[in-house]
C-alpha cells in the first residue's frame, strides 16, 4: 500500500521506550488538533485534553499506575478526558466513550505521523485509576479520565504488528 495514510495508520504501533530527545510544543499542539478532529455523536466533543509537561507529575503519574511506567522516560503526556455533560440530555449516556476513543487513535496516528511514540494506558473503567488521575490532575466531577498517553521520541525498539485476520472478517451474515 502506498498511499501516506494508509502507511501511517499501519506503521504505527505501541512506543514505550524514549530517546532523551525533547517533545516540542509545536509537536503537541499538532496531536491536539489531530484529536480535535476526531468524529463524535452529534458533534458535542465531550471531551477535554490535559497535557503534562512537568516532570514532577510525569513520574508522580508512572508511580501511581501500575502499567504506565513508560511515563518515567516519557517526555509529555496527554490524558484525554470525557466530559460527558457537553453531550447534552439528547445523547446516550456512553458515547463519551466512543467520542474520546476517536480521538484518542487520531493522537496516535498523528504522533507516529511526526515521528513521535506514543502508546495508549487505560484508565476508564478502572475506578482505582481514575481516582489516581483524577486525584493527581484535581480534575473537575465530571471530568472522567479515558486513559494516560505517553509521547516521546521513539528509540526505535518497537515495530508495528501485522495484525490482520480473514477469520475476523464476516461477509454480510454470520453464518
Ligand atoms: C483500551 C486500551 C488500553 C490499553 N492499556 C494499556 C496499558 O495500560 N499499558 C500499555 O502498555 N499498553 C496499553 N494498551 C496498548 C495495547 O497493549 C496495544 O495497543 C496492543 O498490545 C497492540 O499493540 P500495538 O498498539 O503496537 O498495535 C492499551 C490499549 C487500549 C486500546
Amino acid at each position: 500500500m502506498s498511499n501516506p495514510v494508509l502507511q501511517n495508520i499501519l506503521n504505527r504501533k505501541s512506543v514505550r521506550h524514549f530517546s532523551d530527545d525533547k517533545v516540542t510544543k509545536e509537536q503537541i499542539e499538532i496531536l491536539l488538533r489531530a484529536a480535535m478532529a476526531a468524529p463524535s455523536a452529534k458533534n458535542v466533543q465531550p471531551w477535554a485534553f490535559v497535557v503534562v509537561t512537568e516532570r514532577e507529575m510525569l513520574d508522580l503519574l508512572a508511580d501511581k499506575l501500575p502499567y504506565a511506567k513508560m511515563l518515567f522516560r516519557a517526555n509529555a503526556a496527554i490524558v484525554v478526558c470525557g466530559v460527558p455533560h457537553k453531550a447534552g440530555d439528547g445523547t446516550p449516556a456512553g458515547y463519551w466513550v466512543q467520542d474520546c476513543s476517536a480521538a484518542t487513535q487520531n493522537i496516535l496516528l498523528a504522533a507516529e505521523a511526526i515521528g513521535l511514540g506514543a502508546v495508549w494506558t487505560g484508565v476508564y473503567p478502572r475506578p482505582e485509576r481514575v481516582a489516581v488521575v483524577a486525584d493527581a490532575l484535581n480534575l473537575p466531577e465530571d471530568v472522567i479520565p479515558l486513559n494516560v498517553i505517553p509521547i516521546g521520541v521513539p528509540d526505535g525498539q518497537e515495530k508495528p504488528k501485522d495484525k490482520y485476520k480473514a477469520e475476523n472478517v464476516i461477509w454480510n451474515k454470520w453464518e
